[in-house]
């Protein structure tokens, strides 16, 4: 990678291209992508700014200079979403925003923002709040938690009552919690699945996928239908969906709201949750910045939490949580296909070519951040923060299809963490290292941790 170059979009002579090294005669560079994918995507950068693999047959190009990724996102006509990975996820959420392709973006984008607007997740930080502080208050002291599924459990509560309905009820709640996590992993699997065969879970997991799928989607349709009866404004991300119109005034169907509604759950509950785990396990092996972070968690409390102006004062938690993300971007793999014949970083790519880009490569670039792999909050600091170099942190994407719900996962991680430091301190049982697991997130095993009250 040549950062100092000054090479911008079109300038094909100073870019890098270059094959990655080991690829074998029938299987190209599968048994590395498959056996350590993180370590392996992480040497490419420095092997150039464009990167040629093959995945079988199939050759597919890994996107390494920052420049050249924001070219790539900021061009969503050229490279498009889609390829098999996101046609698998329609079985789950239709033709929904994340999923759905350039032609029809732009309509449901401006239907659904007004949805994630500051002033409708104003409302949020309550939920949240009550939420963790409701798990938290059945921990004991001294005792362990499975920190990794507390966090799945507590984020899909909150994504529940704050996408679905903040007036949803406990038994409402409980059906999300049971099929949430049974339909995650039946779509992970089938997505991971050899492209071009019809891929069917073993029968009982296949029984117990459908169930919960369909269980989920009548629970999301009876919702529709008796927020549609009342035409009351709750509050929630659902009654902003009910409302939204085009600039015809159309409004969505819906089996547009409920392939959306399906949409946040997945994408919401897993990367928070995953983040907030990852961040237990930073904090309970970095002392020095828990206390610092629980010095502003003491603030916070006794303050009551934002002030009249917005300001909450947990500007070292977000630190912390910029710090996570860097290393453990949960959507560690972002792919696009190439609409049109173009050229990239001097690499020609003819239409239907498949490129990608590895935020976690990317943000462990010791080109880009020195000391990369060092757990440093202190980078995003008001001081050092203008040392980043401009597109090596995007956690949440760039461009017209960065994540919708950045401002609602950032309120949440930081919320979260505040409320937990205010009373605990969390411990790993054992100090072996936990290594991230790269599935559809990069996420890890269990995480048992002790709850020590403060
Ligand atoms: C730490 C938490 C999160 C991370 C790291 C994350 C990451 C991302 C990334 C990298 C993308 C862009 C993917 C691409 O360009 O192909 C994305 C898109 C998206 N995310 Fe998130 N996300 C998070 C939380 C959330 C939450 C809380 C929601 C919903 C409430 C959400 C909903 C979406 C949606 C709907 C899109 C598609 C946006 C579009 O195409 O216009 N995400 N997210």
């Amino acid at each position: 990678m040549a950062l100092t170059t000054g090479a911008g979009p079109g300038a094909a002579a100073d870019w890098t291209a270059a094959t990655a090294p080991g690829g074998l005669p029938l299987l190209g560079h599968l048994v590395p992508l498959r056996r350590r994918p993180l370590e392996f995507l992480t040497s490419l950068p420095q092997r150039g700014d464009v990167v040629e693999l093959r995945m079988g047959r199939r050759t597919v190009h890994m996107v390494c200079h920052p420049d050249l990724i924001a070219q790539v996102l900021k061009d969503p006509r050229t490279f498009d979403r889609g390829g098999p990975f996101y046609e698998k996820t329609k079985l789950l959420m239709g033709n929904s925003l994340g999923n759905c392709p350039y032609a029809d973006h732009r309509r449901q984008r401006l239907l659904v923002q007004p949805s994630f607007r500051r002033e409708r997740i104003a409302t949020y930080p309550r939920v949240m709040r009550e939420e963790m502080a409701a798990e938290t208050a059945n921990w004991r002291p001294g005792g362990t938690i499975e920190a990794n599924d507390r966090m799945h459990a507590v984020t899909a509560r909150i994504g529940a009552r704050v996408l679905l309905s903040t007036d949803i009820g406990v038994g409402h709640v409980d059906r999300i919690l049971r099929g949430l996590p049974i339909v995650l992993r039946g779509m992970y699997k089938r997505m991971v699945a050899p492209v071009g065969l019809v891929y069917r879970l073993p029968a009982p997991e296949q029984r117990r996928f459908d169930a919960a799928l369909a269980d989920l989607r009548d629970l999301i349709d009876s919702i529709i239908r008796d927020y549609r009866g009342s035409a009351e404004d709750h509050g929630d991300l659902l009654s902003g969906l009910l409302a939204a119109r085009d600039e015809d005034g159309r409004g969505l169907s819906d089996q547009e709201i409920h392939d959306q509604v399906m949409n946040f759950l997945t994408a919401s509950t897993e990367t928070t949750a995953t983040a907030l785990a990852w961040a237990l396990q930073l904090l309970g092996r970095h002392p020095d910045c828990e206390r610092r972070l629980q010095e502003e968690a003491d603030a916070f409390a006794a303050s009551g939490g934002v002030d009249s102006h917005g300001r909450d004062g947990l500007d070292y938690t977000r630190q912390v949580v910029n710090e996570v993300l860097r290393l453990y971007p949960p959507g560690w793999l972002v792919t696009r296909v190439v609409t049109v014949d173009t050229e990239l970083g001097g690499v020609r790519l003819p239409a239907g070519s498949v490129i990608f880009y590895s935020s976690y490569a990317l943000q462990r670039n010791g080109e880009l951040f020195p000391d990369p792999e060092r757990f440093d909050p202190d980078r995003w600091s008001p001081e050092r923060i203008g040392e980043v170099p401009r597109g090596a942190m995007i956690p949440f994407g760039a461009g017209s299809r960065k994540c919708i719900g950045d401002d609602y996962a950032m309120a949440e991680t930081t919320l979260a963490l505040a409320t937990i430091a205010a009373e605990w301190r969390l411990r790993p049982t054992s100090d072996t290292p936990v290594h991230p697991k790269p599935r559809a997130l990069v996420g890890m095993g269990d995480l048992p941790m002790v709850t020590l009250r403060r």
